[in-house]
């Protein structure tokens, strides 16, 4: 173990930390559509030179919205997930539950967060926007894999939530106030969350020989090439929306460009941010250094 987390520590942060739904969206506080929502570094709207000033802040937004979307998904398994963890040993470390189902609890809360945004969306920005799912699909076809897999799945989108706060948005001055707000108070949270999951992963890595974590690990990237898929599809979606909020028609040559960008920018965003943080890397040698060349193997198709 490279780490010194304890479940005790993580829930101590835990209760430090207050803020509700209601503080952050609703009422006066409202997204300004004439801000961008989400860091250029995950858009990657620049690139699209044909694109003017304006088309590239409704692609930008359109891209916060999926954010909210894919987000929304990928909470829908790790609540269950959590409490499925958490419940074989409900008589057991007291700290440890407590930590657990306060982990469980904030994912429910974001999952709540990121529908009341998405409502705001919807409300201000005129078009309907398309996005991969249902949740329940996606959480089940996730779930269904090996619970070390999901796990590994889990720290990474974790990490991943650190990566995007800390590098591009903390000191990003042009985005919009509420959705800064969002991803922040997210961010706040997922720094246990963080911590816990590197739990989670040793204790379902504990007592498996090399061959049967490497197991896991391969289910983890059978995960990471599912939601690639629906990152795909995305940005089909996201290329219609475009299309329809701007009242522009891309040409083929347009359109061909446009997907590949963005599919590039979609998966840094989901896939390549997390792949390649070096905590989750860190964690992954600490079960077998194999675990970490393996993934180290096919992260360069992520960034
Ligand atoms: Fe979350
Ligand atoms: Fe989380």
């Amino acid at each position: 173990m490279l780490n010194n987390y304890s479940y005790q520590a993580a829930l101590a942060a835990s209760e430090s930390i207050h803020w509700r739904v209601e503080d952050i969206i609703g009422g006066e506080k409202r997204l300004d559509f004439t801000r961008p929502f989400m860091p250029e570094s995950l858009a990657q709207t620049e690139p699209l030179t044909f694109l003017s000033e304006e088309e590239k802040r409704i692609l930008n937004q359109i891209r916060g919205n999926a954010y909210l979307c894919i987000f929304g998904l990928v909470e829908e398994f790790i609540l269950p997930f959590v409490l499925d963890h958490a419940r074989p040993q409900l008589r057991g470390d007291d700290f440890r539950v407590r930590a657990l189902l306060k982990f469980a609890s904030e994912e429910a809360k974001h999952i709540q967060l990121f529908k009341q945004f998405r409502m705001e969306f919807e409300d201000g920005f005129g078009t309907i926007c398309n996005v991969i799912g249902p949740p329940e699909a996606i959480a089940a076809a996730i779930l269904a894999h090996d619970p070390l897999g999901v796990a590994i799945t889990t720290l990474h989108i974790e990490w991943m939530v650190q990566r995007h706060y800390l590098e591009s948005i903390k000191d990003d001055q042009e985005l919009d106030a509420q959705f800064k707000s969002l991803l922040k108070h997210h961010w706040v949270e997922e720094v246990q969350h963080a911590k816990l999951d590197t739990l989670m992963v040793e204790a379902l890595a504990a007592g498996r020989t090399e061959a049967q974590i490497m197991s896991g690990v391969e289910e983890y990237l059978e995960i990471g090439g599912f939601l690639d898929n629906g990152l795909q599809q995305q940005v089909e979606f996201d290329l219609s929306a475009f299309e329809q909020a701007s009242g522009r028609r891309l040409t083929e040559t347009e359109a061909e460009e446009f997907r590949r960008v963005q599919l590039r920018a979609n998966r840094w965003t989901y896939l390549g941010t997390g792949m390649t943080h070096e905590r989750v890397l860190e964690t992954l040698e600490s079960l077998t250094p194999k675990a970490r060349q393996r993934v180290e193997s096919v992260s360069p198709a992520f960034c």
